[in-house]
């Protein structure tokens, strides 16, 4: 398929170097999208100018949520280069997605080509500096115009793309966190390996009242036990124990980040191990009454490595490493966001130059 591009006419005012970006606030010039039906499969990609889309109200996806998305980031080396952060492990997870909410699925190799064409032409907009990256959004949604329940036979590929700073206000510094006891994310048999909207609309009231109470996120137990750690709002969550590495197992509830596992391969090939398995909230709680609880930080596109400072579990504070980055979150964060900007070699093969 070829891909189709129109460039704007109006390209917009790029943000001038050092302003501070937040976190999706501000888009390109360009979008990509793709349509498609059950005749004629995924068809007419195209690059367009950035801007509204018209729909029907009684779209699909706004009444049942069928819909899923990805998170990526382009980096500029210090060359000037481009370099894309393990893409297909995003498109990947968008046909693990798919399949769970009966959206079609993608061809892999070429939507990481239409990813590589749009970046290409959005280049100029990669923003320099510490923390910051043009963040990627793929996202499907389902545009069949009827209001039966049922999988769509339509639906919109996009791609749209955000110059970003860090995802917190606190930036690399710790975040405080909520350990959520009253609501749940997921359950086994449910979406919360998929990244589907949905996903992070019922997580909503959560992080509300996490914010209510001054928490940046909320930690999350499994929905039965209400006793084994989940993930974060945005990220998966690592513990160190007497030294150990530990993160709770991916056993259907909880988003397999490529963050983690590639977290998970840099602590390897440093000569640590990590052990996935399940980890109750006690557990941490316990280990840290005993001073065995060093770091805790979670891993994300969004967040990268963000140290954790402090956990609220029903009232019980608990401060992790004085409120400071640990050395293992440390480590982590250096060499991932050097090999992610080109600043040290990739001897994982992870970064793809445009
Ligand atoms: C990401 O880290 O890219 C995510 O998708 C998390 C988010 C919802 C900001």
């Amino acid at each position: 398929m070829n891909i189709t591009v129109q460039k704007t006419t109006m390209p917009k005012a790029k943000p001038a170097e050092g302003t501070a970006l937040g976190f999706g606030k501000i888009f390109t010039d360009h979008m990509f999208v793709m349509d498609y039906s059950v005749s004629k499969g995924w068809h007419d990609a195209k690059i367009v100018p950035y801007g509204p889309i018209e729909v029907e109200p009684s779209c699909a996806v706004f009444h049942y949520g069928q819909a899923i998305f990805e998170g990526l980031k382009a980096y500029k080396t210090p060359s000037g280069d481009v370099l894309l952060f393990r893409p297909e492990k995003n498109m990947e997870r968008i046909n693990i997605s798919n399949d769970r909410l009966c959206i079609p699925q993608i061809d892999i190799p070429f939507c990481v080509k239409a990813l590589k064409t749009f970046v290409d032409i959005e280049r100029e907009w990669i923003p320099s500096g510490e923390g910051a990256s043009l963040y990627l959004r793929p996202f499907i949604i389902a545009t069949d115009a009827v209001l039966g329940v049922h999988p769509s036979y339509t639906y919109k590929f996009f791609i749209i793309a955000s110059p970003s700073g860090q995802y917190y206000p606190e930036g690399v510094n710790p975040v405080r966190i909520w350990v959520e006891c009253k609501y749940v994310r997921a359950v086994k048999g449910g979406t919360g390996f998929a990244k589907t909207s949905g996903n992070y609309a019922s997580s909503l009231r959560a992080q509300k009242e996490a914010e209510d109470e001054g928490y940046t996120q909320v930690l999350w137990l499994d929905g039965i036990e209400r006793k084994y750690i989940e993930e974060v709002g945005t990220m998966n969550v690592f513990f160190v124990i007497d030294g150990e590495v530990i993160t709770p197992a991916l056993q259907g509830s909880i988003l397999p980040g490529v963050t983690r596992m590639s977290a998970i391969e840099l602590l390897n090939q440093q000569g640590k191990k990590v052990t996935e398995r399940p980890i109750t909230i006690t557990e941490i709680y316990k280990a840290h009454k005993e001073g065995k609880l060093s770091e805790v930080f979670g891993t994300g596109t969004a967040a990268v490595i963000s140290p954790v400072g402090e956990l609220n579990y029903g009232g019980k504070k608990i401060i992790i490493n004085d409120n400071k980055t640990g050395p293992i979150a440390q480590k982590i964060y250096n060499e991932l966001t050097q090999i992610q900007t080109g600043k040290a070699a990739d001897k994982f093969g992870w970064t793809q130059r445009i």
